[in-house]
């Protein structure tokens, strides 16, 4: 990647996208050239950050210096979507613009970036270990070089997944919210174990390595999750015991309805 690359917000999500990649030498820090909003975000990233990349502040006049670069990465929190601008003289109408931001629609980033072609990409919060999940949806006229350099963008800090939009709010239900919801459920079943008297810690140890140690079960013996809870509940014993509990509560309905739910407040953001 010998291209320019303008990175509109470098937080926590747009570091764990550029890093391996500078990690890896796939781009050069001076092709990087980033925005941040506060002076001690841009002092912060000059001193601290481990690659010499170009950073600005955005009251800095410089700044639209980033207009100058052929593909940009815009990673602003979605309520600071409306303090950027597209500025500077922009001569070159290949230009790309990559949103991460969650519920702007392809359609609101085109009519915000007219010169620029438009891709929105929803990824997790796993990215910033390299275990992301990222949902890619492209706007109009995007050439086949601009969906390599997008994909490759994200494929050392995650899976990449393509869609057409509408899908996008699912994705971003299952995967962005996700980690979320089986935190909570991680959190209550220590409490089960806290209940029972082992120490929260230990619980949670416990839990995290029950989780893991499922999933690849799963993946090893290629076994579906129907046939797992059979195998591990035995007539009148204390799983089914268990299972019985949670059909009562309406587990299985409440886990449906919370994915459906933060689906559809994705598309409300739209
Ligand atoms: N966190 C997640 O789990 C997650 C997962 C998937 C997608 N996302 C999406 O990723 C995006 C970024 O999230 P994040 O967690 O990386 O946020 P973050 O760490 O708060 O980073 C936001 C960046 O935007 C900068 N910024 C704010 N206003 C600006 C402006 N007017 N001009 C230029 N830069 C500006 C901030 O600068 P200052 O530091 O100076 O304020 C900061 O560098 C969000 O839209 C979110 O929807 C987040």
């Amino acid at each position: 990647m010998t291209d320019k690359i303008a990175i509109i917000g470098f937080g926590n999500i747009a570091k764990a996208i550029i890093t391996p990649l500078l990690d890896k030498k796939i781009i050069k820090p001076e092709n990087i050239y980033c925005v941040v909003n506060s002076e001690k975000s841009f002092i912060n990233i000059k001193k601290n950050y481990k690659h010499n990349i170009n950073v600005y502040s955005s009251s800095s006049k410089d700044s639209t210096i980033i207009w100058d670069c052929q593909y940009k990465i815009l990673s602003v929190k979605p309520q600071h979507f409306k303090d950027i601008v597209e500025a500077g003289n922009i001569k070159n109408k290949d230009n790309l613009l990559v949103s991460i931001l969650a519920g702007v629609s392809i359609n609101r980033l085109t009519q915000k970036f007219p010169n620029h072609k438009c891709v929105r990409a929803v990824t997790n919060i796993p990215i910033t270990i390299g275990k992301g999940l990222t949902g890619i949806a492209w706007g109009g006229g995007i050439t086949k070089d601009q969906k390599e350099f997008t994909k490759k963008l994200f494929e050392n800090s995650s899976k990449v997944y393509e869609f057409t939009e509408d899908y996008l709010d699912i994705f971003l239900a299952l995967t962005s919210s996700g980690p979320a919801i089986v935190a909570l459920i991680i959190e209550a079943l220590s409490d089960g174990g806290l209940s029972g008297g082992l120490p929260k810690i230990l619980s949670e140890e416990l839990v995290m390595e029950m989780i893991l140690g499922t999933i690849s079960v799963l993946k090893e013996k290629k076994l579906t999750t129907s046939e797992l809870k059979n195998l591990v509940t035995s007539p009148g014993g204390t799983t089914i015991s268990a299972l019985r509990v949670l059909e009562k509560k309406s587990l299985r309905s409440a886990l449906i309805e919370s994915v459906v739910s933060a689906s559809n407040r994705s598309k409300e953001f739209r």
